[in-house]
């Protein structure tokens, strides 16, 4: 079984797909050991309470400074003993010892085709505002491995999907959760609990 640690800060609807893929069985082998948010409101705790899943808090308001709440990031993360961390919207920077501790067991989805729109400053609806300011006819999702960088590790899955006329933003990411997001997390976590995919330091 492998013991996943999803870490989130926002809607969860990644984090739903992934409750949705255990429960329907597209993934086989994995278990949800915790949800961690950086952010007291975020509706994926209540997902995850909802589920009767380990859910728990880390904001960094509650620290002195960002080394204290690094720390207990790290902290709650392991406690929760997991073999593989998915980041599903989860907007903190990870700290360098985390990357190092977690190397090829930490992945994070991309609502762009990497490497375009990804980097610093890319995230939420950025991205799609900025895939429809360039006028692209293709977007999509990015699955990779977390390394130090930002957006920068190791590519595992993508997901084409098109852009239409009139598409807003919030229409656009609508579409890209839906035809890419929600289906190659759950793959990646899938291909990761199987050995189709690679873990750890050893290749
Ligand atoms: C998704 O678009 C994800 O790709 C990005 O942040 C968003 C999170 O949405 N990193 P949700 O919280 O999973 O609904």
């Amino acid at each position: 079984m492998l013991k996943i640690c999803v870490l989130v800060s926002g809607g969860g609807t990644n984090l739903q797909a992934i409750i949705d893929g255990i429960s329907n069985k597209t993934i086989t082998n994995a278990e949800i050991v915790g949800v961690i948010s950086n952010n007291r409101n975020a509706f994926a705790l209540e997902r995850a309470k909802k589920h009767g899943i380990f859910s728990v808090c880390v904001s960094p308001k509650d620290y002195e400074n960002r080394e204290l709440f690094y720390q207990a990031l790290m902290k709650a993360v392991d406690e929760r003993e997991p073999d593989f961390i998915v980041l599903a919207g989860f907007l903190v920077a990870i700290p360098a010892p985390m990357v190092e501790k977690y190397r090829r067991r930490m992945i994070n989805i991309h609502p762009s085709l990497i490497p375009s729109f990804c980097g610093t400053g890319y995230y939420g609806l950025k991205v799609h505002e900025a895939a429809l300011a360039r006028g692209v006819k293709v977007t999509g999702a990015t699955v990779h491995f977390v390394d130090e960088g930002t957006d920068t590790g190791e590519i595992i899955l993508q997901k084409a999907v098109e852009v239409q006329q009139g598409d807003t933003p919030e229409v656009l990411q609508r579409r890209v959760m839906e035809e890419a997001e929600w289906k190659i997390l759950p793959q990646a976590i899938e291909m990761a609990a199987n050995g189709t995919l690679k873990i750890g330091e050893e290749r």
